[in-house]
């Protein structure tokens, strides 16, 4: 039923909504279309049509569990070559979901978080490090590439007790650079009539998965030779058995595991921050404010402990707000569990399914006002939020689905912001533009900041 549905109005055939449309800004672009066509739309590239819903109404509706799932498709279909029924790219009725999911999730509960937390410090130290060297010589820092650094390194301790050396390098690990050619190339094969056309491009993601393989399967040789990781989250991938089935992971479902939880764990984490501390250094009132209340709640300790870290409700907004204009997992697909009618109005037969576009939904005026484009923490104040309409703010999915790490990736980015804006100003380049790379997630693109330290000491 999408005749309903509109669509752009100059429809080229063969190839769909091109015009005006480019392969490097898929989501931009479904920004653009949906403030022009409303809260439900298509577009339609080459043979494939898709719906994009970003209307309150419409989101609330598709995130009823009881009709809806997670769909498996588009770019997190095209990594299933990568990662297979690893968590994130597993079909709903795939028995290693339910599997690892349960394993898993008690290496996300608070006590493993309180776990994380010094080692989370330990990397960030390597950050200040490097930071405070940039500060003293009055060289701008590179924001995405540093965030990128320290959040792989945080992944990589806490989940796997392994240490990628990123700090000491002077350009992004090859585990990096591959998992970026991967992500790439999944956003790619969306955007052509047939993955045969990007047959060059396919030889590099087949030497890009190999490179991921080999040195997931080499972390996970070292860790069986050596002593175990108490507890964090290989262990749990290679020792512990499902509570009730006491079933295992296989060898290769831990492989693939790794390979998710490196990536999922630190690329949207990376972007998120980096928005944030963009935002901060575009506001200074905001700035100002948060970093009044680290002083304040965090005092002279010259490290926080773990309780102190969720106490930053400020900084915490501040997060929560630039998650709202740059999700930087910016949409998600749902799927019709049988025939059904969307919110009373399109009919949906089984399996039928359409993408939720957060970054939009996320702007919708009639939600956030009249303002919603303007960066504003103050709409995470607790009465806001609870006079805002359910299932408008979805950074991390919904329901069974929905991120697993989210606790993990709010604690890390707001004990993060909180370091940096206690130790400096951070000052922007006025003549910087924010301009918003896309591989599947979102990502502030030449992103530079200087910095002037203010405790010489702490
Ligand atoms: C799933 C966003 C951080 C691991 C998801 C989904 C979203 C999301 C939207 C659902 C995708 C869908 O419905 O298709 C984010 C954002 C993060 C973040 C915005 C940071 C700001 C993390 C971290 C980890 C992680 C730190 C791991 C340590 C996962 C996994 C799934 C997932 C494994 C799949 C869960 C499942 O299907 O059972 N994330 N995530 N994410 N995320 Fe995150």
């Amino acid at each position: 039923e999408l005749g309903r549905i509109p669509h752009p109005p100059y429809r080229l055939p063969l190839f769909g909504d091109v015009l005006g449309a480019s392969p490097r800004t898929p989501v931009q672009d479904s920004l653009a279309y949906g403030r022009r066509l409303g809260p439900i739309f298509r577009r339609r590239v080459f043979r494939r049509e898709f719906v994009f819903v970003w209307g309150a109404r419409l989101a609330a509706d598709l995130a009823d569990e009881k009709r809806f799932a997670k769909h498996v498709g588009l770019g997190v279909a095209n990594l299933r070559p990568v990662v297979g029924d690893a968590l994130f790219t597993a079909y709903n009725h795939e028995p290693n979901w339910q599997l690892a999911h349960d394993v898993l999730a008690p290496g996300f509960s608070r006590e493993a978080m309180e776990a994380y937390h010094p080692m989370m410090l330990d990397v960030a130290d390597r950050l200040t490090g490097h930071w405070d060297r940039a500060a003293a010589s009055g060289d701008g820092v590179d924001v995405p590439g540093d965030m990128t650094k320290l959040t792989l390194e945080t992944i990589a301790r806490t989940g796997f007790g392994h240490d990628f050396g990123s700090f000491e390098r002077s350009r992004p690990h090859p585990f990096v650079t591959a998992m970026v050619g991967t992500l790439s190339y999944a956003q790619r094969l969306n955007t052509v009539p047939s993955p045969g056309l990007l047959w060059r491009a396919a030889r590099r993601n087949e030497a890009d998965i190999a490179y991921l393989d080999r040195t997931v399967d080499e972390l996970v040789r070292a860790r069986r030779a050596g002593p175990g990781g108490d507890g964090d989250l290989l262990d749990r991938m290679l020792e512990t058995a499902h509570p009730e089935t006491g079933e295992r992971l296989s060898a290769r479902n831990v492989r693939r595991q790794v390979i998710t939880f490196l990536v999922a764990g630190h690329e949207t984490t990376s972007g998120a921050l980096s928005f944030a501390l963009h935002y901060l250094s575009r506001h200074p009132a905001v700035a100002a404010r948060a970093r009044a209340e680290v002083d304040r709640v965090w005092g002279d300790a010259p490290v926080p402990g773990y309780d102190q870290v969720a106490k930053l409700r400020y900084v915490r907004r501040v997060l929560d707000e630039s998650l709202r204009l740059w999700p930087t997992a910016p949409a998600f697909a749902r799927e019709a569990r049988a025939d059904t009618v969307l919110a009373g109005e399109h009919p949906m037969r089984r399996g039928a399914w359409a993408l939720v576009l957060t970054a939009m939904l996320h702007r919708d005026p009639q939600v956030w006002g009249a303002d919603a484009e303007e960066f504003d923490p103050d709409r995470f104040e607790a009465g806001a939020v609870r006079a805002r309409a359910p299932h408008t703010y979805k950074p991390f999915g919904t329901g069974a689905r929905a991120c697993i790490g989210r606790q993990f990736a709010l604690h890390e980015a707001t004990l993060v912001l909180g370091l940096l804006l206690r130790r400096y100003e951070l000052l922007p380049d006025p003549g910087y533009r924010l301009r918003v790379a896309e591989r599947l997630t979102l990502m502030p693109e030449g992103l530079r900041l200087r910095l002037e330290r203010r405790t010489p000491t702490a």
